[in-house]
């Protein structure tokens, strides 16, 4: 695609199976290089594809990631392991407990911690000591979001707990079959996110264009805080309905 810099590759795939199929490819790639990758992973609807493809891999044998070491993206606030809504729950049943991810390769956010603000200070304790963030895989939200770094956000925006914007809450709502969005949340920061050695974009539909169209094609902006990638070392992936004709 023309008026990208070098550091921004882009895959398109056939449909959201094939994005799946690519997005496991490359995240396959990266743990044969560092077995002990350091993983910064969104919950959501888009990665699930790719995450459940890695599992079948494990299971195929053709997979190795007993040395795989993970980090939660983001987490609602208000909510506890057991609540249907944590995304902790979400991220341990669609990948690290697939995976057999152990608690001491895992970096995690608590939705119920008393201080959340020392829950993101551990957190980022917790990356620096594994040498930073390796691959950050992630999803593109209808906002321009990352994580939840909501717009704007500028590119040092820090591991924080923050108020989720009325966007967020809509585009959340239908995870959660008619239970409530929490309205408060904790991301790893831009800071991280843009830190990442690589970073996966992944996006896929067609309700997706427009903002992925604004994250790649103008001037980036906090406002778009996708668009801020186009300064990482970063691929996108997306299925052709997100792409379109552009
Ligand atoms: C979830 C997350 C969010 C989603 C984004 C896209 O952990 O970090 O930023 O990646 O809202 O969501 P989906 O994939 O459901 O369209």
């Amino acid at each position: 695609m023309r008026g990208l810099p070098e550091n921004v590759q882009v895959i398109v795939a056939r449909d959201a199976k094939d994005l799946a199929s690519r997005a496991a490819d490359e995240i396959a790639l990266e743990m044969t290089l560092k077995p002990n990758l350091c993983l910064l992973a969104a919950t959501g609807n888009t990665p699930m594809g790719t995450y459940a493809e890695l599992e079948a891999r494990h299971e195929a044998g053709t997979l190795e990631v007993s040395n795989l070491r993970v980090a939660q993206l983001d987490e609602y606030l208000g909510v506890s392991d057991d609540d249907p809504r944590s995304l902790y729950r979400w991220l341990e049943s669609s990948l690290t407990r697939p995976l057999g991810v152990t608690t001491e390769r895992l970096l995690r956010f608590h939705g119920n911690a008393a201080d959340p603000d020392a829950d993101c200070r551990e957190f980022d304790a917790g990356i620096a000591r594994w040498g930073g963030v390796d691959l950050a895989v992630l999803g593109l939200g209808p906002n321009g979001h990352l994580g939840f770094n909501e717009p704007p956000s500028p590119p040092d925006a820090p591991t924080r707990a923050l108020d989720l914007t009325p966007a967020s809450l809509e585009s959340n709502a239908p995870y959660w079959n008619g239970l409530a969005v929490p309205r408060r949340a904790v991301t790893a920061g831009m800071n991280l996110i843009l830190g990442s050695k690589r970073v996966l974009l992944l996006v896929s539909g067609e309700r997706k264009r427009e903002i992925l169209r604004r994250a790649l094609l103008e001037p980036p902006t906090p406002d778009v805080p996708a668009s801020l990638l186009r300064g990482a070392n970063l691929t996108v992936i997306a299925d052709r309905a997100a792409w379109g004709e552009l």
